[in-house]
């Protein structure tokens, strides 16, 4: 057998409960098949490595900041938020953390930026050492269902702290007159308590500066506003989430020190989320890769409601709970759901065998044969009379000429 050598280390260390040696030897394998010239293996190696580092990561702790960071009175459940005079509406929500739950995924460079924001507030003193000190505003933006509201929240929540949340369009009174008025109560509140505060929908502004029987005021409330993200620096952490960026007014923009571009995730952070909201369901390795050929350059927020329409349509199918049970599911979901752009999920919404050939036949898919044939419920004879028969050919060219 090849490579046993190396397969013997893996199950030392294994027994031995040794993970860094275990993950060690897993590396050489991967290289030695690599150097054998089988980069399939090697690349389905990499992908369980990379996601068995993603369950660890899992568990995040809670972030000890300093006091000189936040500062404020303790903000207990009982205590009522602040309202707009005129109509008795609620400026803001309060959310307590409920503890810290699972990190949203993301890519790596994203990952990056927002446990860095997580460092600086753990390590204030080091950054003062320096003169600078930790991000205390935060703009966070990208497409609607890319994770910006679950990461302010998930900020909070490591940060041990209330999240007060604000939407804009909230605070903008019928009564334009009192608009700055409630912002200036928003950041009173705010300010007074130990909190992040979320300005969420920040666009709002944006759209209504469109508005030209409004300029003076809006002028005003913008100016406000500016003032006040200002003043919060001294109290507290602010985050903003916008839809647009490219609507919002450069001083606004240059208030925020850091600003996170969310997008759709890329293919490993897609596998993450594909196995999170699949659960309860164990899906096998494959038909991970199957959903996530399907469903790319789709949000998070996609995601999620295509795996929950693919549970609740397995559970009703009375097929069983394994990849090809999975494969039939998402296939019917897609089949339902309007429109696809991305030709990988319009085959498989129309034809299972095309789509079996098109995954056949795509050299950028390490799929072998065989895990097809798990994924899918097809024989691997099948699958290679489908792969040779070029299925999925017709359909393509059929969809190029619409
Ligand atoms: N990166 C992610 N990690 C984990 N879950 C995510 C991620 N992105 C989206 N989701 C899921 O999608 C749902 C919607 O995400 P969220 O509300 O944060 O999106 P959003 O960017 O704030 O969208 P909108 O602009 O429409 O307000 C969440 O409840 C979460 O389950
Ligand atoms: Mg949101």
């Amino acid at each position: 057998m090849d490579h046993f050598a190396v397969i013997q280390s893996i199950v030392r260390a294994g027994f031995a409960g040794d993970r860094e040696a275990f993950e060690k030897q897993v590396v050489r394998l991967r290289e030695r098949l690599e150097k054998a010239g089988d980069t399939k293996d090697a690349a389905t190696l990499e992908r369980l490595r990379a996601a068995a580092r993603d369950t660890q990561e899992m568990a995040p702790s809670r972030v000890e900041t300093s006091r000189t960071l936040i500062v404020g009175e303790v903000l207990e459940p009982g205590i009522n938020a602040p309202i707009d005079r005129e109509t008795g509406a609620k400026l803001c929500t309060i959310n307590f953390p409920d503890g810290i739950g699972q990190s949203p995924v993301y890519m790596a460079s994203v990952a990056e930026t927002v446990e860095g924001l997580l460092q600086e507030w753990m390590n204030e003193a080091a950054l003062r050492e320096v003169d600078v000190e930790p991000t205390r505003s935060l703009l966070i933006y990208g497409p609607p269902g890319s994770g910006k509201t679950v990461t302010a929240h998930y900020l909070a929540a490591r940060l041990g702290l209330p999240l007060v949340t604000a939407r804009i369009d909230g605070l903008i009174s019928s009564f334009l007159g009192t608009t700055a008025r409630n912002i200036a109560n928003l950041f009173e509140f705010a300010n007074r308590y130990a909190c992040v505060l979320l300005l969420d929908e920040f666009d709002a502004l944006a759209k209504l500066r469109d508005d030209p029987q409004e300029i003076g005021e809006i002028k005003r409330v913008v100016n406000t506003l500016l003032q006040n993200l200002d003043l919060r620096r001294n109290f507290g952490i602010t985050i903003a989430i916008t839809n647009h960026d490219r609507l919002l007014d450069p001083a606004v923009w240059r208030r925020f020190e850091t600003h996170l571009q969310l997008v759709e995730p890329d293919e490993r952070a897609r596998d993450v989320l594909i196995a999170r909201f699949l659960k309860p369901i164990a899906a096998p390795e494959s038909t991970i890769r199957v959903f996530s050929y399907c469903l790319a350059r789709r949000t998070g927020a996609d995601i999620e409601r295509i795996c929950t329409a693919v549970k609740r349509t397995l559970a009703l199918s009375g097929e069983s709970h394994d990849g090809p049970g999975l494969f039939h599911a998402l296939s019917s979901v897609l089949a339902r759901t309007p429109y696809h752009d991305h030709t990988p999920a319009r085959i498989l919404a129309t034809d299972q065998e095309a789509f079996v050939s098109l995954m056949a036949n795509d050299g950028d898919l390490s799929l072998k044969q065989t895990e097809i044939g798990e994924a899918t419920g097809y024989g691997q004879s099948r699958v290679s009379d489908l792969k040779k028969a070029r299925r999925h050919l017709p359909l393509m060219e059929a969809m190029h000429a619409q």
